[in-house]
Order: C-alpha cells, then structure tokens, then sequence
C-alpha cells in the first residue's frame, strides 16, 4: 500500500451539542471524541494526521493530542467554519502524500478494518472511496445517489434532496473517504457553497471526481454501528454505550470476565481472568492484573490493582495502588496516593490518602489514615483517626510492625507508635510511643452503685413538670 496522509475534520461549530466545550473535545469512555478516528489513523499507518479545528478550540485541541499521542499530530486552523469541504481544503495544506483519509472527528465507533479497505479500493484503481451504510432511518446523512449502473453519481445532503426518490434512499454517506490527493485538490477548487447551508461540501467533491472519473467515486457498505456519527448529547449517549460494549468485548475475549453494566475506559488495561463486576467503572490509566476482583459498583481511577486482589463492593479508589491478596471494602475510600500492599486489609468506611498498609496490616472499620505509613502486620481499631492537619500543613504518623491500636485512637501527627506497642482503647496519642510499649490516655472510670435508679427517677419528675 502506498503512503498515506490523513486529515481528520474538527473545526465545526458544535451548536446541536449546546456546549460550551468544543464537540470533539466531549468525552466518550475516557477520551475525547476527536481521539478515536486520530487513532484508527495512526493505526492504519498514516504518515501525516492533521487536525482541522477552529480558532476558539485550538489550543485546546492541541493540548487534548499532546496528552493522548505519543505520536506527533499537526494541526490547522479553519478560519470560519464554511462547511467541510472547506476544513479539507485547510487540512490538506499540510498534505503531502499522493493519498489522503479525511475523516470527520465525530465518529468515534471507526473500525481501522474499514479504512483499510477504503485504501485498498484505491489500488483497484478508485479516485475515492467512501464508506456508507444502509439506515432503517436515513433522515440527518448524506444520501449516496447511483445511477443505473449502481455506480456512484453524488452525495446529496439531507437538506438538499430534491424530490421523494433521493429521499427515500436508504444508502448515506458514513463520512470517512480515502482520496488520490490530486483529484480531491482538484475537485475541491471548484465545489460552490450552492446548497441550503451556503457551505463548501467536502460531499460535493464526490459529485465532481464521479463526473470526471467513470466509476472512478466508489462508496462501500459498511456496518452502521462502525460508522456512527455524533451531533448531539443524545448521540453521543448511543455512542459511547457502542464504544462500552466494544471495549468490554475486547477484554472478554483475552479472558476477563466482564459483567453487564461495568463501565470500563478505552484507556484501562486489564489482565487475562480478572473479574468485572456489574455497575464498577474503571477509569483513566487504571491496570487490573490477573485473578483480581472488582465487586458490584467500585469506581477505580488511575490505580493499580495488583493480582489476586479484592475490592469488595462500593469502594472508590482514585491514583493508589491495591497489592496482591490485599481486601478493600466494602465501603472504603482510597484516596490518591495510598498503597494497600500484599494481604492487607481495609474495611468498610476507611478512608486512606497518602498512606501505606504495609504486608498483612489491617484498618478494618471506620477509619481515617491520612498521610501514614502503618508497619507490617500492625492492626487499627475502629474509629481510630490519624490527626494529620493542623489547618496549615499536614504532618505524618508511622504505626511500626506489629503494633496495635486500639479502637477510637486518635493519633495527633506528626507522631510515630514503635514496632510491637500496644495503644489502649480511646486514647489520644500526642507523644512518640516506644517499641513495645503501651500507651494508654483517658479518665478513669467510676462506678455508683444504684445510682442509675435515683437518676432516672429524677429524670422522669422532672418531666412531668
Ligand atoms: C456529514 C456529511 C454527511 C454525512 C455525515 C456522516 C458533509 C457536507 N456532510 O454531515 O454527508 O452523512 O457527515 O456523519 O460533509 N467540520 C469542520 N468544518 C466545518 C464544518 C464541519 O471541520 O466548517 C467538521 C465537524 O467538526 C465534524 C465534521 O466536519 O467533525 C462533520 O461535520 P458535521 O457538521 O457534523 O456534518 P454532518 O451534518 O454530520
Ligand atoms: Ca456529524
């Protein structure tokens, strides 16, 4: 296959969005809209991807590609959005190969398999090809007009058909096209913003490369759901849903189970017999390893799940790492930079930020360990706190191995509890306290005998009064 450049369209005005944010910038299971047909570019093998975006949105579609590829991607500027053809026209400034893809940034759901045999029917000697699908519900596409011969003669949009039979065709244009670059240079040179839009259809170059060329404009049927296009929030709703069951697809068939309902990003990577639970979402750069569970309703955030892990239902983890064998939840809250290492435990309504559960610790009920660093084996009660702010900065509190602490501990950092002490119940923990240690701070307990009786009969006359 010969070179190819690509210019993918992105300059228009986004107005069925209602949005403030540029439509290609919307995101659909973790990335922008504009990243996947970039992707399925790059992936084909496209020398050159060029973005086309428009003079509000550039420097935050520049900032978006900086982020998502590795790879560098260029970008143009459309001045006014004049339509599509003209996007093209300042998109293939920066072309320089004999073949070009335009694609439209708002059709997330591409299959790089289709673009492949777009170019491809360039080789069978094609001026252009595009893909196009066949609709139950045509209205909103570009139909594809062939004349008797099946040939392709026009794209003619939605608003423009002229009578009942174009209508009626149930063939539309998908918006993904390979091109001999010089036959589109030309074509667009003469495309007039004749139609109900006064814009410059990238469409109507098909008209003019058909009319030149006997079959030479070659349209290929394709799967609607690849081909999907997004204008409004509704759209983009079906869309993502499509993208959702793709990507829980591709992890089941390399051997992750993937419940229905789990929301899984095109940016996670999941090893070979994870598990998904229905209602977890995994978000952003999050890795789940082998044998690892993620239990109904989790939402994991740029994490590491370590193998053979357990996340109990309802745990919200966010920039931490979970080690082996270790068990959060149900209920816990990991918040960013925590490490749960091997055999640890949390329970439920723990809360972590910035603390390490050294191998086999435990936290397993109420709990808040912030800026911490608890010792191997080490057990903390429940209510137990970690005082780590004093409304300026935050101080830390190291638990050594083996240590204990007792329920409803609150411990003012910056302090550290040595290996193998034991804290008693309820106390407030403001000194360092040594290895093997106990140290134990509250009021001592009386009891009254009986006088529990005279109480609550002063209590009730008092009530009558
Ligand atoms: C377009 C096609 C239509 C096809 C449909 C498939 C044209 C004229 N129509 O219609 O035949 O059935 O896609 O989804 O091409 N853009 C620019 N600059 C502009 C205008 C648009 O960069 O001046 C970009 C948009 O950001 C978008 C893409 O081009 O990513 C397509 O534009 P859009 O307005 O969505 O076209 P459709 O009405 O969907
Ligand atoms: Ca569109």
């Amino acid at each position: 296959m010969s070179e190819f450049d690509c210019v993918v369209l992105a300059a228009g005005d986004s107005k069925r969005m209602k949005s403030r944010v540029p439509k290609v910038l919307h995101r659909v299971a973790g990335r922008p809209l504009m990243y996947y047909p970039v992707r399925a570019a790059l992936e084909l093998g496209a020398k050159t991807v060029v973005v086309v975006n428009n003079p509000q949105s550039r420097d935050a579609v520049q900032r978006e590609l900086g982020v998502c590829f590795v790879e560098s991607v260029l970008t143009a500027v459309q001045q006014s959005p004049l339509g599509t053809g003209d996007a093209t026209r300042v998109g293939l400034e920066a072309v320089n190969a004999s073949r070009v893809l335009v694609l439209y940034a708002d059709t997330p759901l591409l299959k790089v398999e289709d673009l492949a045999r777009l170019t491809s029917e360039l080789d069978r000697g094609a001026k252009l090809a595009f893909m196009s699908c066949i609709l139950g519900d045509p209205s909103g596409y570009g139909r594809v007009l062939r004349d008797e011969r099946g040939w392709v003669r026009a794209v003619r949009e939605d608003r423009d058909l002229e009578n009942g039979a174009e209508r009626a065709v149930s063939e539309v244009n998908a918006g993904c096209y390979a091109v001999d670059t010089q036959a589109l240079r030309g074509a667009l040179s003469e495309i007039k913003p004749h139609n109900a839009q006064g814009e410059y259809y990238l469409t109507d170059g098909v008209e003019l490369i058909a009319a030149q060329h006997p079959d030479g404009a070659r349209a290929l049927l394709g799967d609607p759901a690849g081909l999907f296009g997004v204008n409004d929030r509704a759209e983009l709703r079906q869309a993502e849903r499509l993208l959702f069951e793709r990507i829980a697809l591709r992890h089941a068939r390399r051997g992750v189970t993937v419940h229905i309902g789990a929301r899984i990003d095109d940016t996670v990577q999941i090893d070979p017999d994870a598990e998904i639970e229905s209602g977890v979402c995994l978000r952003g750069h999050t890795q789940v390893a082998s044998s690892a569970w993620i239990d109904v309703g989790c939402v994991v955030t740029d994490s590491r799940i370590a193998e053979g892990a357990i996340l109990l239902p309802y745990c919200v983890v966010s920039g931490s790492s979970i080690g082996p064998e270790a068990r959060v939840g149900p209920f816990a809250h990991i918040r960013p930079e925590s490490e749960i290492d091997r055999e640890a435990h949390v329970g439920n309504f723990v809360e972590t930020k910035k603390t390490r559960l050294r191998r086999g610790a435990k936290a397993n009920h109420l709990a808040y360990l912030g800026d911490g660093d608890v010792g191997e084996g080490a057990n903390i009660g429940a209510g137990t706190i970690f005082c780590n702010y004093d409304g300026f900065q935050k101080h830390s509190t190291v638990i050594g191995k083996g240590a204990f602490i007792g329920s409803d501990t609150q411990l003012v950092a910056p302090v550290a509890v040595g290996d193998g002490a034991y804290v008693a119940t309820g106390t407030t923990v403001t000194h360092d306290v040594p290895k093997d240690a106990l140290a134990i701070g509250r009021a001592r307990q009386q009891n009254k005998a009986g006088y529990a009786t005279k109480l609550r009969a002063k209590l009730e006359a008092g009530s009558k009064k």
